[in-house]
């Protein structure tokens, strides 16, 4: 069965149904996390595996092999890259959390809550640095220069956020700027690596090359944009963190710019010193929430992430139609319409 999105073209595949189109190969991608993680220092993968095995929905994987395949990819590099994003993410993951000094991730207690910062920082780097040696074996000519730099825009993007740390004058173009950084880079390489894997078998047009770029570069940042909404709109349970964490944890997103940009002078004064306090009281967040309902700051920012995705959708037109297409139009719907 095909869902009907409100997205314009013909089929799109939900999430489950691109799951079980590349069953197979994701089984594989498994395998390959942990043959990867492996190590005589015996530590590295039980932290490396207690995170992998958290509950991710390996969307960066799911990228790089629905790419590859839509770009005519037949070997088998592309199940090693989705272990070299894979492992990208989760490090950045591990250091995220050190940064954030987060407790819990994907409803669990985060690797540095259960085994301590030095840990949590250290496997990330095995992880990264496993990363780079895979590529180092397996890579197609291009593939190590966009993931390079990808991995600098991570570091600049989570670097900018702390800059910008409870920082209530961070404008709309910042915010963009900085998860273009921290989350479309990487997506946006996982599809270029795709495209590059395929150049390995047949032809990829240099005007599919950019499809692909721009493809993931906006679907990356409405995904981020739909993580900032669902950071003050779903339940704790459902986002396995606590409702605000973002406030909590300093991070000024999407709907507190777009109610900030719109409030009184009141309401103003009210949140500068909410995002700059200390100690965030559930009341004070409840505050927030009332003043991103009142400004309608959720339906901007899903009305933007809409934008993204119409975006990163209408520049698929230049591949011929086949079931990968359908799991690129169909992961762009998923992407705005979860709910965790
Ligand atoms: C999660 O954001 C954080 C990121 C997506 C980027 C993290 C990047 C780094 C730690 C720097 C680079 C590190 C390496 C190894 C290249 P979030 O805090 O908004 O999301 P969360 O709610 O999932 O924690
Ligand atoms: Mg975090």
């Amino acid at each position: 069965v095909h869902s009907e999105g409100n997205l314009s073209s013909v089929k799109k595949l939900g999430f489950e149904e691109i799951q079980s189109l590349l069953k197979d190969e994701l089984e594989t991608v498994e395998h390959s996390l942990k043959k990867h993680a492996r190590s005589s220092v015996a530590v590295i993968p039980i932290i490396s595996g207690y995170l992998s095995n958290g509950g991710g929905k390996r969307l960066r994987p799911i990228l790089v092999l629905t790419t590859a395949r839509l770009c005519g990819y037949s070997g088998e590099d592309d199940i090693t890259h989705s272990a070299v994003v894979e492992y990208i993410h989760a490090a950045t993951l591990l250091h995220d959390d050190v940064v954030d000094e987060a407790d819990v991730r994907r409803g669990i207690p985060s690797a540095n809550a259960k085994w301590g910062n030095e840990y949590s920082v250290l496997v990330g780097d095995f992880l990264f640095a496993k990363s780079f040696s895979l590529m180092a074996d397996h890579s197609p000519p291009g593939v190590v220069q966009a993931i390079s730099e990808a991995t600098r825009f991570l570091a600049e993007g989570e670097i900018l956020e702390l800059v910008h740390s409870a920082d209530i004058d961070l404008t709309e173009k910042d915010y963009l700027n900085l998860i273009f950084r921290k989350t479309g880079a990487l997506i946006k390489a996982c599809c270029q690596v795709g495209g590059l894997l395929g150049g390995t078998c047949g032809e990829v047009t240099g005007r599919q090359m950019a499809a692909l770029e721009t493809y993931g570069e906006n679907i990356g940042i409405a995904f981020q944009i739909i993580d900032d909404l669902l950071d003050f709109t779903a339940d704790e349970k459902t986002l396995g963190k606590p409702v605000g964490q973002d406030l909590i944890e300093g991070h000024v997103t999407l709907p507190v710019i777009h109610a900030f940009a719109n409030a009184d002078e009141t309401e103003r004064k009210f949140m500068t010193e909410t995002v700059k306090s200390r100690e965030l009281t559930a009341r004070r967040i409840g505050s927030i929430i009332e003043l991103i309902n009142k400004y309608d700051s959720i339906s901007y920012g899903n009305s933007m992430a809409e934008n993204y995705i119409n975006k990163a959708v209408g520049e698929l037109d230049c591949f011929p139609p086949n079931e990968y297409l359908d799991a690129l139009k169909g992961l762009a719907d998923y992407i705005i319409n979860r709910e965790m």
